[in-house]
């Protein structure tokens, strides 16, 4: 099918959509703009991937965010290649490795995310805030050592976040490289630097390198891997329960039985995962739109108080997620279109940020923006169960950095990892003088 949109055919659009290489330039974003204004939920058919419908409205995506019973997760969570998707139905029976709590539905998923979700809210998370500020403290400090050049990315924000989350997990820093290696291999398969800095991990952590040149394999040897190392750390805190996180996952109880270990090494996953790369890249697309933005920046170190409504920008600008999956429970109507029962939708999150229905100025990065309903965090029962603590971190990373900075400037091209799942900056050098 060859219906024109905005200059381009609509086989090239629809592949570009899933293309890795249009979020690494964010040329995708014109993609979205085009989708928005000619067919905001777009029937997709990329080369190699099974069809879905691209949902790019701001509107849409929340409503169909919030229809958690009319749109299921369970059958298709993120977009993979029909060749992929296949090798793990293989592998597992269905279209996932691991039953993470965005992999579920109802009644399981909040049976299993009842467990941890007051952990995650504000009154329990106010308990580590001086923590949290240590952390940032002696990131910002190393940051300050080491010297006026530096790459924020791989030498600050891909380890600030981890730290929190080794700290909430209560594993040892001992072991910081090998969660790092295994979060960024589940992420960031599609880009070659993301691998090459991932074997380099390996080499320093003595384990067995990916590479079989096959990336089904290399993936299955990975989730062994998480498998591996989370049974040990089920088994731990079963036999002595100590005040984290793996404690609470290791002894929860649904129905009034244990948790199995395949539900227990899901959870693990995903909160070592989605909560390390996301803040990372949000911390990194921050810092760069206030590089790009000096009156912003200086307005900013000036006045803390602003720092909330900023950070809440910066998620809005980076938005590391970039999609999830639904699929119809039953017939539904969207934007006017027929969706038939067992069709999947991806609900676009970066499009839904940039949508001028909803934003004023949507490509001007605002630090004092409001309102600011940006939809990073995504909605309904699947809403990000880390959001307090990625503000938080975030807060805390700002208000460590800023006041220190006498100048910031680039040194180099800031690049963007290749990967239409979840993505960011993937380097980006600066040159600082302290104040
Ligand atoms: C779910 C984004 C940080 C843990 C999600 C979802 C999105 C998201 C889009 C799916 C929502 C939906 O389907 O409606 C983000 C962003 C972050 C961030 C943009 C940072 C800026 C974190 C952190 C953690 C975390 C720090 C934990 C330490 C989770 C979990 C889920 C989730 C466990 C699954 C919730 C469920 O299905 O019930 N996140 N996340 N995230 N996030 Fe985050």
């Amino acid at each position: 099918m060859t219906t024109p949109f905005a200059g381009y055919t609509r086989t090239t659009l629809d592949d570009r959509l899933v293309n890795p290489e249009a979020y690494a330039d964010e040329s995708v974003l014109t993609d979205y703009a085009t989708l928005r204004a000619e067919d905001p939920v777009h029937w997709t058919e990329p080369a190699g991937f099974r069809p879905f419908w691209s949902i790019t409205a701001h509107a849409d995506i929340t409503a169909i965010s919030k229809a958690n019973q009319r749109f299921t997760n369970r059958q298709r969570t993120y977009l993979a290649p029909i060749e992929a998707e296949e090798w793990t139905r293989g592998i597992s029976g269905d279209s996932h490795l691991f039953r993470t709590l965005v992999d579920l539905d109802d009644p399981q998923h909040m049976k299993l995310r009842r467990l941890t979700h007051s952990w995650f809210l504000p009154p329990n998370l106010r308990k580590l805030e001086a923590e949290i500020a240590e952390i940032a403290r002696t990131h910002v400090d190393h940051m300050q050592l080491l010297g006026p050049d530096l790459d924020f990315v791989n030498e600050v924000a891909l380890w600030y976040p981890l730290r929190v989350i080794m700290r909430i997990l209560g594993l040892p820093t001992s072991d910081e490289k090998t969660i790092l290696r295994m979060s960024q291999e589940i992420f960031g398969p599609q880009d070659p630097d993301v691998m090459a800095r991932s074997k380099l991990l390996t080499s320093e952590t003595g384990m067995a390198p990916p590479g079989s040149g096959n990336p089904q394999v290399d993936l299955f040897a990975l989730v062994q891997e998480f498998f591996v190392y989370f049974a040990a750390v089920t088994a731990d805190r079963r036999a002595t329960p100590r005040d984290d996180l793996a404690t609470i996952i290791a002894n929860g109880q649904v129905d009034g039985a244990p948790i199995s270990d395949l539900e227990a090494t899901s959870y693990y996953a995903i909160v070592a995962t989605a909560g390390h790369d996301t803040t990372s890249s949000t911390a990194s697309a921050g810092l760069l739109q206030l590089i790009r933005n000096p009156p912003a920046l200086a307005r900013l170190a000036a006045d803390p108080s602003l720092l909330p409504g900023a950070v809440e920008e910066m998620i809005r600008w980076a938005t590391p997620v970039k999609h999830f999956m639904r699929t119809a429970a039953e017939d539904a109507e969207v934007g006017g279109k027929t969706i038939r029962a067992g069709d999947s939708l991806a609900l676009f999150y970066w499009s839904g940020n940039r949508d001028a229905a909803v934003f004023d100025h949507p490509d001007r990065f605002i630090i004092d923006r409001s309102p600011n309903p940006q939809t990073a965090f995504g909605n309904g029962v699947h809403l990000c169960l880390g959001l307090h603590l990625a503000r938080m971190e975030l807060r805390a990373l700002f208000a460590e950095l800023l006041p220190r900075l006498k100048t910031i400037e680039l040194t180099g091209e800031p690049r963007n990892s290749v990967a239409n799942f979840v993505s960011g900056l993937k380097t980006l050098p600066v040159r600082v003088t302290w104040a």
